[in-house]
């Protein structure tokens, strides 16, 4: 395995509730283990995508009787991996721990789907703030699955200095640039650097989307998870939960889930706009991780120098492999972004 043991051992959102439906089979691809994600009149059911009769891919099967059914032969098996039938023999098949599929732990909230290769994975899923809030409004926006590491992707959100260039015009500007304060927290379990500035960033879109900024926040809740909150003098304006999934190690799933105050505008509208204008910004950084992802497989390992704009240093790859931080604040950062 060539993740973190604390990446591998995680829990990890695999798929949108709404991307399967009853009677629905889907094959995912998490650390680089292939899983068959089912949904029976029992409930959802998650099994390494191997058949153990002749290793036939179990997510090619359908689902039958509360059980996923093997193409193959047709053994049949429940969501604890119990196989449930083999047809054409009448012999008990229910405690036999030689005929099981192996089965993993599977939880669905707020619309999504999560499964852990660990056993020792906790109970209850850890969820970033505001996640189930009801006051605000969510919707979620998946993309498929992205070339590169998951840990790229993560960087690359937590990284202003990009939006600059990568994102000449749709976030900020290469050509004319806003003095900011960036001051950055480290937590035992997590980090954030919080953009501090005087006016808008000068991007269309947010000159389009926002009034009052006055403050982003975006923090690291290790292994996966990246929140970026915008406020405005008041209240939060907008808060972007992204899941980046190691599917991989040259592959990831990226999820969002977007979450506004209630009553600004009608929900549908507002996810109508940012699609409209998040949609080439996230094509640039999937291009862009596409890209680096080339060169560190044409040259078999990734080098990485760390410039002066690199605020976070090594303290995202530490928090990815699982390190804790020394809490406490850096000293402001003056900057132009
Ligand atoms: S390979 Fe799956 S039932 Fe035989
Ligand atoms: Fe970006």
């Amino acid at each position: 395995m060539s993740f973190p043991k604390v990446v591998a051992d995680a829990w990890h959102m695999v798929a949108l509730s709404r991307d399967l439906k009853r009677g629905g089979v889907r094959n995912v691809t998490l650390c680089n283990t292939p899983i068959a994600l089912f949904r029976s009149e029992e409930g959802l059911g998650a099994l390494v995508d191997r058949c153990p009769h002749r290793n036939y891919p179990l997510s090619l099967g359908r689902v039958h009787e509360g059980a996923l059914e093997c193409p193959y032969h047709g053994w049949r098996f429940a969501a604890d991996g119990a196989c449930t039938k083999v047809p054409g023999c009448s012999a008990e098949t229910r405690g036999d721990r030689r005929l099981e599929a192996q089965s993993l732990r599977v939880l669905e909230r707020h619309g999504a789907i999560f499964v852990t290769l660990s056993h020792d994975a906790p109970p209850q899923l850890p969820l970033p703030p505001d996640f189930g809030n009801e006051k605000l409004d969510h919707f979620w926006w998946q993309q498929g699955t992205w070339k590169g590491r998951a840990f790229d992707a993560i960087e690359n959100v937590m990284d202003p200095f990009h939006t600059n260039h990568l994102h000449h015009g749709f976030i900020r500007r290469r050509d004319r640039r806003l003095p900011v304060d960036l001051l950055v927290t480290s937590h035992g379990d997590g980090i954030d650097m919080a953009i501090e500035q005087r006016q808008p960033d000068l991007g269309l879109m947010s000159r389009i989307l926002e009034r009052d900024r006055e403050r982003s926040v975006s923090r690291y809740y290790p292994p996966t998870t990246v929140q970026a909150r915008w406020e405005g003098k008041e209240k939060l304006t907008l808060c972007v939960t992204a899941i980046f999934t190691p599917a991989t190690d040259g592959s990831f799933t990226p999820f969002a889930r977007f979450s506004t105050p209630k009553g600004l505008a009608p929900s549908w509208l507002k996810q109508a706009a940012i699609r409209l204008f998040l949609a080439p910004v996230v094509a640039q950084d999937r291009r862009a991780l596409a890209q680096q992802h080339g060169v560190m497989e044409h040259f078999g390992n990734p080098r990485f120098t760390t410039g002066p704009g690199d605020i976070l240093g090594d303290r995202l790859h530490r928090l990815w492999k699982g390190e804790r931080l020394e809490e406490g604040k850096d000293p402001a950062v003056r900057a132009e972004l």
